[in-house]
This record gives structure tokens, sequence and C-alpha cells, in this order.
């Protein structure tokens, strides 16, 4: 991510996901043909997610990338940059993606693949970060949005979110509560990326900068 203003058409987007696919819905109905954000593929590892017949729905092109077709996730990785760099994707955006990525794919979308995780990290990285969190009794989780690196969730943060967790709630709820800031602050962290406003710093690469505007 540059910084610069955005020019030219919109900014286009990719989605990778492996499940029921409400975080792509929530960029579709939110972002895409805004104008600034164009989701022009939607990819995922199952053959009968959820996210692609979500994708269908908005006209946007699919992929299936499984792993019994690719059991090499080197592979498997090649042929999504593939894909990606023929769609003109600028903005890889994982959402619920179960996979992890190469090293050599990081390398090649250095900057370029965003990921949602429900949890405030550093705190409970990797699966099912909202059961750590209960199961260790912090007051406060939330989502975060993350620039993704070649670690499990370790990469330069976005944007926060905190959500309270009182142990007086259901789970169920909190769970819901989650989701639902997953449903804002992902596509908020795209129209930014869109308008050009988010840069990481050159002399501390973990440090996002975000420009007011
Ligand atoms: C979200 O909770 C996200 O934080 C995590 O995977 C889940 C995907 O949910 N990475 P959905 O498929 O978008 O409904």
């Amino acid at each position: 991510m540059s910084g610069e203003p955005a020019t030219g058409g919109p900014l286009r987007v990719a989605v990778l996901a492996s499940g029921t696919g409400t975080n792509l819905q929530a960029i579709l109905d939110g972002v895409h043909g805004s104008g600034r954000v164009e989701v022009v593929g939607v990819a995922s590892d199952k053959e009968g997610a959820r996210s692609l017949e979500r994708a269908r729905s908005a006209g946007v092109s699919t992929g299936v990338f499984a792993r019994e077709d690719f059991p090499e996730r080197e592979a498997r990785d090649l042929a999504i940059a593939a894909w990606l760099e023929e769609l003109g994707v600028e903005l890889v955006v994982l959402a619920g993606y179960m996979q992890l990525l190469s090293d050599a794919f990081i390398r090649r979308f250095r900057n370029r693949v965003i990921n949602v995780h429900p949890a405030l990290l550093p705190a409970f990285p990797g699966l099912d970060a909202i059961g750590q969190a209960l199961a260790h009794g912090v007051r406060v989780t939330g989502v975060t949005v993350h620039f993704v690196d070649e670690g499990v969730d370790t990469g330069p943060i976005l944007l926060q979110r905190p959500v309270e967790l009182t142990y007086t709630r259901p789970v169920a709820e909190v769970i819901e509560e989650i989701h639902r800031v997953e449903h804002e602050l992902l596509p908020r962290a795209i129209e930014l990326i869109a308008a050009g406003a988010v840069s990481i710093d050159e002399r501390n690469p973990r440090l996002v900068r975000i420009e007011q505007r």
C-alpha cells in the first residue's frame, strides 16, 4: 500500500473465504460497486462453500482451489496467484480463509493481503480466537483487521475495535456482536485502502498510518 490517492478505476479486490461468507456479504453489500471498490473474484478451498454462492448471486467470478486438487500448498498458492493476477487484483482480502498462505505468495503480494481476526491481536492468534478469549477470562476482546505477513496473525495492524465480555451474556450473543463488528471494520478497512489513506511506515514497518480525512 503506497498511501497515494487512488487513481483511475475502482480498487480491484478479491476475497478468499472458506466458510459461510458473512464478511464477504458485508463487503458486497457495503463497498462493492461503490465506484471506489470492485470485488472481481471470490475463491475458496471448498467447492460447496456458501461464500461461493454469495459471489455468484452478486455476479462475481469464482475460483475453487481445493486441497484435494492441490495437495502441495506452494502449487495451490501459485495457481491462486496466477488467477488473481489474471483478474488484475490489487487487494486480497482473507475473510475466513482457513488455509495458511505460503511465504512465496505473501512475498508476491506484500502489503496487498489483509485479514479479519476475531480478537484484539496480538492476543489470541490462530484458530478459535473467540473461544480462547472466553476461556482465558479476559474482560475485553474485539476484532482486528491486519496486513498478512509470513506469521500466523502477526502482520501490521490496520484497524481494531473492542468488544466487552461481561460473562453474563450468552456466548452466542458475544459471537454475534463480534461478527457485527467484523462486518463494519473489514469494509471500512477496504474503503480506507481504496481511498489511498493507508500506508506502512518505511522506518517502522509495523506501523500502519491512516490519513485522517
Ligand atoms: C470470521 O469470524 C473471521 O474473523 C474469521 O473467520 C470468520 C469468517 O466468518 N477469520 P464468515 O465466513 O465471514 O461468516
